[in-house]
């Protein structure tokens, strides 16, 4: 995915349709489109996998698919409409083909469960982020006559077995999910219903499927999980060793063991939690060339009575601790976050306090959204929504505006730097001109010349917009 500038941000919530070349061998088609975050691209991956297992071929083609299947958000309000919209689409097509099967699957399904069939009366499966297991007896169901629902959540289940299909169109870089779920309460969030509680994946599957990835031409990973600096194996949450004959792997170890598979596969990871987040991260990545040097690290607020309300488990002096712990380690290191503008009782004081944070840490690139109350969590419980929609626009407008003028300027100071820049294929705007990221998750365009996709050159910056540096190709890196 090339990034978005941060105002475009709801647009990145748009569903993406998989391009899988269609088959024309028989069997059932399958349509499946994405929403929400990286976590549901990568269990769309897993859905895939076990649906072709099945019999089934992915198309990109929604006109000629048998079974439709939609992974849904349930972040904001928003999110939500986006897909209740799609849905009403789709209704069309169940016109032409009766037998056609419509099934919401992710967050949304989650939140909602069976009252999703009541209120989208075209919605035939529905099923939550832990049982993509059951999603072939879920669709003979249906086949069967009943509707098919399955929200079960797992403590267990990370789906460790199953080699995802990868869905990416670039063949550069992808996802490896390390862990599910999320034991934060933070206030404002539904992620903890939607996706249950916490669990790791073993190491060993981790780094099999790095293995495998980079035997299929891939050149980058992102670890993925809702925290990935809680994670944890074979280790209890207390710091006990479960299994004496084997090694306890945090996720700094992790990510090195994840290093070491080659120097020519870069790491990624998202995301990590101020408060979890402790030095051996930062050493590790200072240590490993190809562990990017960059971090996105949401810190909601600036103020610590909203970071308490919020439940964040860290104050704005915590938070800028350690940033400051990260820079004395990673001195070039790429930093964005998240912010939520208009959270339950923010003051214009408070807000400021956002605004002066982010004066403090400059990042280089962040998402920001207006709170959007959920449902049962503890906020919605606790707290009114009682900052008024137009405050709450207008505040999030001046976060937005002071990220646009750091972006810029922080990509101003890389005019005349030269980066390594792994290439993920020809920019959206010419065929001329191919794009890439450096280390600090930036990303480059320059004139294609002889380089071509998945290889490591060396850019020098010559110019740039506020989301973009623009640069020319000196030699391969
Ligand atoms: N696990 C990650 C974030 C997951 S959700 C973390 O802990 O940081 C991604 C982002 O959506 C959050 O960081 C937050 O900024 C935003 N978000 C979550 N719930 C929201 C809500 N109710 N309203 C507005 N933004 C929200
Ligand atoms: Fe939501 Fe907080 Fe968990 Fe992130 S850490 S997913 S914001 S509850
Ligand atoms: Fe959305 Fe679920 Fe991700 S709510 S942000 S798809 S974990």
């Amino acid at each position: 995915m090339e990034k978005t500038l941060n105002k475009d941000i709801d647009e990145t919530l748009q569903g993406t349709p998989t391009m899988v070349k269609t088959e024309t061998y028989a069997g059932k088609k399958l349509y499946l489109e994405s929403y929400g975050c990286q976590m549901n691209f990568s269990d769309s991956e897993i859905v895939a996998s076990i649906l072709t297992k099945n019999g089934y071929q992915t198309t990109n083609e929604l006109n000629e698919a048998d079974v439709v299947l939609l992974n849904t958000c349930a972040i904001r309000d928003k999110a939500e409409q986006t897909v209740r919209n799609r849905l009403k689409h789709i209704q069309s097509n169940k016109k032409n083909n009766p037998n056609l099967v419509v099934g919401v699957l992710g967050c949304m399904a989650e939140r909602l469960k069976s009252q999703l069939l009541e209120e989208e009366k075209l919605v035939d499966l529905i099923a939550g982020p832990d049982a993509y297991r059951t999603l072939p007896d879920l669709i003979s169901d249906i086949d069967d006559g009943r509707k098919a629902v399955n929200v079960l959540l797992s403590r267990e289940e990370t789906y460790a077995d199953i080699a995802p299909v990868r869905l990416d169109q670039n063949g550069i870089s992808a996802f490896i999910s390390i862990m599910r779920g999320c034991d934060n309460m933070c206030s404002f969030c539904v992620v903890p219903f939607t996706r249950g509680r916490e669990r790791s994946r073993d190491p060993k599957t981790i780094i099999e499927e790095a293995k495998s990835l980079l035997d299929q031409g891939y050149k980058e990973v992102t670890l993925l999980g809702q925290n990935v600096d809680s994670y944890r194996w074979n280790i209890t949450k207390k710091g006990e060793i479960i299994n004496k004959d084997e090694e306890p792997v945090s996720f700094a170890r992790l990510m090195e063991m994840v290093a070491l598979v080659s120097p020519d596969l870069r790491i990624r990871f998202s995301t990590s939690h101020p408060k979890d987040l402790t030095e051996d991260v930062a050493q590790v990545m200072a240590k490993y060339e190809n562990i990017c040097n960059y971090i996105h690290l949401p810190v909601q607020s600036g103020n610590s009575e909203i970071l308490d309300k919020m439940n964040r488990g860290y104050t704005r002096d915590w938070y800028l601790n350690r940033m400051e712990m990260i820079r004395s380690i990673v001195p070039d290191v790429g930093m964005s976050t998240d912010v939520i503008a208009g959270f339950c009782d923010e003051t214009e004081e408070q807000h400021q306090e956002t605004l002066s944070l982010m004066e403090i840490v400059k990042y280089d690139f962040a998402y920001m959204f207006k709170y959007s109350e959920r449902p049962k969590t503890l906020a919605e419980r606790k707290f009114e929504d009682n900052v008024p929609e137009e405050v709450k626009k207008r505040r999030l407008q001046e976060i937005i505006d002071l990220q646009m003028k750091h972006s810029l300027e922080s990509n101003q100071k890389d005019l005349g730097k030269t980066f390594k820049v792994l290439v993920e294929g020809e920019s959206k705007k010419s065929q001329d001109q191919l794009f890439g990221r450096n280390s600090q998750n930036k990303v480059i365009v320059f004139p294609k010349e002889k380089y071509k996709k998945g290889e490591y050159v060396n850019v020098e910056v010559l110019n740039c917009t506020a989301a973009t540096l623009i640069g020319k190709a000196i030699n391969y890196a």
